[in-house]
């Protein structure tokens, strides 16, 4: 598990996506702000059994899209929670458009502190978001508190997969937002602390690194004057910076991606 950790906390990431950095991540990655959008989606679904008579709740759901696609595509209910107030009202707006608003539901509130009572979801979902979250214990403990027994968490989030140095860590983190980074192993290790049972996990982190790539030639080509006209050319240089960072640091196995399937006893 490590121990390095930013001052980040939830009013950073919520002005984030109050702010450019919704819009931006949205421009680069899709209405999935999520590593292999869709695709992606339909493999962890079908990894976490989701079936037409399942309630999912997507802790840190952002505009939905996910939500949609497991309403749309499997029939099961949806509930997203998020913390910021325009990924909320965005969300609701695109649900209520793509006629999904009986399925999919959305609430504003604390993943460290979920508005829900126990034992309430048949699966609990995550998509590249836990990393904005400053205390992964407690995040995992509130998953397994609301998951029915014999319910499923199935998730991913970027990771730290390799050594660094802590100047390194501090950068990569800052430019994200992110509080601190998890390593699979250390997920693992909090999800057995929260009385779950670890069904499978996988180091994506070679997928990840090409898709950083692909991010940053799709800003430095399609996205760069858009960018500069709507936020201004400082917005581009960071942005890109942080990029080009975060795209060295994954060719380099030290920052990843990493996927976890676990059960609710019972
Ligand atoms: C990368 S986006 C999530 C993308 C989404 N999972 C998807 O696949 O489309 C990160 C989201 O996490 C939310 N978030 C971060 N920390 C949170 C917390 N403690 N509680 C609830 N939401 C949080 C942010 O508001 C933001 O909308």
């Amino acid at each position: 598990m490590t121990t390095r950790r930013l001052n980040v906390g939830l009013a950073d990431v919520q002005s984030v996506y109050e702010g450019p950095g919704g819009a931006l991540w949205e421009m680069l990655m899709g209405e999935q702000i999520h590593v292999g959008g869709g695709p992606h989606t339909a493999v962890l679904a079908k990894k976490a059994g989701i079936t037409a008579s399942s309630v999912v709740l997507d802790v840190c759901s952002a505009l939905g899209g996910p939500a949609r696609q497991l309403a749309r595509e499997i029939g099961c209910t949806v509930v997203g929670l998020d913390a910021t107030r325009r990924m909320h009202d965005e969300a609701e707006r695109r649900t209520k458009a793509a006629g999904l608003d009986g399925k999919v539901t959305f609430t504003l509130g604390d993943a460290l502190d979920m508005p829900f009572p126990g034992a309430s979801f048949d699966v609990v979902w995550g998509q590249d978001a836990w990393c904005y979250v400053t205390d992964k214990a407690c995040l995992i403990r509130e998953c397994a508190r609301v998951l029915k027994p014999g319910g499923v968490v199935a998730f991913t989030d970027w990771m730290e997969t390799g050594s660094m140095s802590d100047e390194l860590y501090t950068s990569l983190n800052t430019f994200m937002a992110f509080p601190y980074l998890e390593t699979l192993d250390g997920y693992a290790t909090l999800t057995r602390a929260a009385g779950l049972e670890v069904i499978e996990r996988e180091d994506l982190t070679e997928d990840f690194a090409r898709h950083v790539q692909r991010y940053l030639d799709a800003f430095r080509s399609s996205h760069r004057a858009a960018v500069e006209a709507g936020y201004g050319r400082q917005m581009y240089d960071d942005v890109e910076r942080g990029l080009v960072m975060w795209r060295d640091a994954s060719a380099a196995g030290q920052v990843g991606r990493g996927q976890l399937i676990a059960r609710k006893p019972g």
